[in-house]
């Protein structure tokens, strides 16, 4: 017997305590009945957070694409895998059925192969979301190269620092994407890019927008031919439990991006069981995630999760308001949409939108809805429930991040009652505890504090690429044996979660993920600026939206000038996502004694909130808060 689907209350609450009593028996008895493995493991879980060291299934061996792709021929052979709805709703959908999924992942992988891609090489992904992106994944996955998508919003400097950190040799892109009514040219993107990465020797491109570009001769090819001619056979590469599949880049609170590294067979059981459990998918579902594949929410529950489940996943090239705000509705009238997880920042802006009749669409297919990637305000939940659910359809808000491959705190939908704003009860396997400034458990309910995990669970990043220590300082360090989320919770009487908010330097903007220091790198490039700050003020679409604060050398002659070339170069080093709302300079930055900006005061000023700003005469400069606070006002 095996807890891999929990159908009820009762279920659920067995599973739970078997996975803290007993998690090697728990994640066995679901390893073993649910996937298909080449060689068992000799070891369950080996872990030990002080070095940290965690794996799973030691010993044993596997292709995560044997368990989302060739298992499933026999049963679901003509099953559609990707449903692909494109940008332009009048170009037709694609269904690509199991089969279909199959060939196109080989002929790829017998591509990747044909241009020297051997297990363990490094391959960038700047795709949009198109088939390709998705048969590109499990392609490296099917002959073990480690993935390294980078969402095609990113800059060209993003994308060279990524491909920079894990030495990737080769990248697949597109010629353009279309988004709503615009195209964006990503190979040239890719190209300059590229003049700072010597280390990529091929680039695949695959035709989207039809548009008239360069290929560098002797690295740049064709997608299309090579697919053409490839065998649509191809072995897949015998992988060790613990081997990387992937490697995902997120914003840390300083320095680079931290490129979390996922392995094979913990992150593969860990995003199926969840997926199961979460969106209880049944046979005959059309399932359907907004997010882009460039982010784990794409990797775990479109790509990974939902495959392993032989399950029906949509993928959405498009915008929400592309041809209208209605889009989203239409598709799920269309495809007869059963499952929906999109994000709090889209939820909101839906909700605003007055032209759009969402009573036109027939939204009766939808059982579950879930939102990801910040707190889900009680406005918007609300809206979410009676507009798109109609009251009928259960709300998972699903707590996780790209450290934790899958979802670690959600309601089961159905199963365990929802709360507006709470992400409810951790998933079996997930021990949370939340913890004191002195770095003690807090015991009993309600308790409010900073939210840690006391025990691995497979789908856990094992390292950061090429920087343990700073996995092991980010992470581990500042709890004793506790894995440190960077989020503060708080639980109520039932031990229900509600996450409150990073309590780092990290920002959540429209559910991205945004480190603060790598802006103001950005920022502080401008030749006139001295000095920034940036920090989170709340905003009605994004959730949060980005306020920063500037010191100048000298006067500028224009401020509103100043403040684009600002905004522009931050387009350029990390891509719009990381504009600034508001920019306001000042003569100085408050900071203690020690020369520390202190951000608790700026924050404070940016969210209007300047009656109770504490103690600043400590301050090495009290003086500036009140100049602060009056320009902020104007
Ligand atoms: O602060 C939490 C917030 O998003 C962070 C993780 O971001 P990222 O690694 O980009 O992954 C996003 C998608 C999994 C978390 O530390 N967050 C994510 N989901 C929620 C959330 N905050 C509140 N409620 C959620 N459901």
């Amino acid at each position: 017997m095996s807890n891999y689907h929990c159908t009820n209350k009762s279920e659920y609450r067995k599973a739970y305590e078997d996975s803290v009593r007993d998690p090697e028996s728990f994640w066995t008895a679901i390893a073993e009945n649910h996937f298909q493995w080449k060689k068992p493991w000799k070891s369950v879980l080996h872990w030990d957070f002080s070095t940290p060291e965690i794996k799973w299934f030691e010993g044993a061996q596997l292709n995560i694409t044997e368990n989302c792709l060739d298992r499933h021929l026999n049963t679901r052979a003509d099953k559609t895998a990707i449903l692909f709805e494109p940008n332009d709703p009048s170009e037709e959908a694609e269904h690509i059925s199991y089969a279909q999924l199959h060939k196109r992942v080989c002929a790829f992988a017998n591509v990747l192969r044909t241009q020297g891609i051997k297990k363990g090489d490094r391959v960038c992904i700047y795709l949009p979301m198109i088939p390709e992106l998705a048969v590109s994944v499990l392609a490296c996955a099917r002959i073990g190269a480690v993935h390294s998508v980078v969402f095609a919003g990113f800059s060209s400097n993003a994308l060279a620092t990524r491909i920079a950190d894990s030495d990737c040799k080769m990248v697949i892109t597109a010629d353009g994407s279309f988004r709503g009514n615009k195209t964006i040219a990503l190979k040239g993107i890719v190209d300059e890019a590229l003049k700072s990465c010597p280390g990529v020797t091929t680039v695949l491109v695959a035709k989207r927008i039809n548009s008239n570009i360069q290929l560098q001769q002797g690295r740049d090819l064709w997608l299309q031919p090579l697919l053409d001619n490839a065998n649509e056979d191809c072995s897949a590469e015998t992988m060790n439990a613990e081997d990387p599949l992937f490697i995902l880049y997120t914003s840390g609170s300083t320095g680079k991006p931290k490129g979390m590294v996922h392995t094979t067979a913990g992150y593969m059981v860990y995003t199926a069981f969840t997926f199961k459990n979460v969106f209880q998918y049944n046979e005959n579902d059309v399932y359907w995630c907004t997010a882009d594949i460039g982010w784990i929410t794409g990797h775990s529950y479109i790509v990974y999760g939902p495959l392993a489940n032989g399950a029906t996943t949509l993928m959405f090239e498009g915008v929400p308001s592309y041809p209208d705000f209605g889009r989203f509705w239409e598709i799920v009238e269309k495809h007869k949409v059963t499952q929906f997880y999109t994000a709090p920042t889209a939820i909101r802006a839906l909700a605003k939108e007055r032209l759009v009749n969402i009573d036109d669409y027939n939204l009766s297919s939808l059982k579950v809805l879930g939102s990801v990637g910040e707190p889900i305000n009680e406005e918007a939940w609300h809206w979410y429930d009676d507009k798109i659910g109609k009251n009928k359809c259960p709300i998972v808000d699903t707590w996780w991040q790209t450290e934790t491959g899958g979802i670690m705190i959600s309601a089961l939908p159905g199963i365990i009652d929802t709360k507006p704003t709470f992400a409810t009860l951790p998933l079996p396997g997930v021990q949370p505890a939340l913890m004191d400034e002195n770095g003690k458990e807090i015991a009993g309910d309600p308790a409010s504090g900073r939210l840690c995990i006391k025990f691995p669970w497979p789908g856990m990043a094992r390292t950061i690429w090429g920087d343990h220590k700073r996995y092991k300082d980010t992470y581990f360090s500042a709890f004793e044996n506790m894995y440190f989320t960077g989020d503060g919770a708080l639980r109520d009487e039932e031990g229900n979660y509600r996450i409150t908010g990073r309590v780092d330097d990290v920002i959540i903007v429209s559910g991205h993920n945004l480190g603060t220091a790598p802006i103001e790198d950005a920022i502080n490039e401008h030749p006139l600026v001295a000095e920034s700050a940036i920090v989170g003020f709340p905003h009605a679409i994004k959730g949060t939206a980005l306020y920063g604060f500037v010191t100048l050398k000298e006067t500028a002659t224009s401020e509103e000038k100043l403040k684009s070339e600002i905004n522009a170069l931050i387009t350029k080093e990390i891509g719009p996502i990381a504009k600034l709302d508001k920019i306001q300079f000042s003569e100085g930055l408050p900071k203690t004694r020690s020369g520390k900006i202190m951000r608790r005061i700026l924050r404070k000023i940016a969210c209007g909130e300047t009656e109770d700003l504490g103690d600043i005469s400590t301050l090495l400069n009290p003086e500036v808060v009140q100049e602060i606070i009056d320009a902020s006002k104007k």
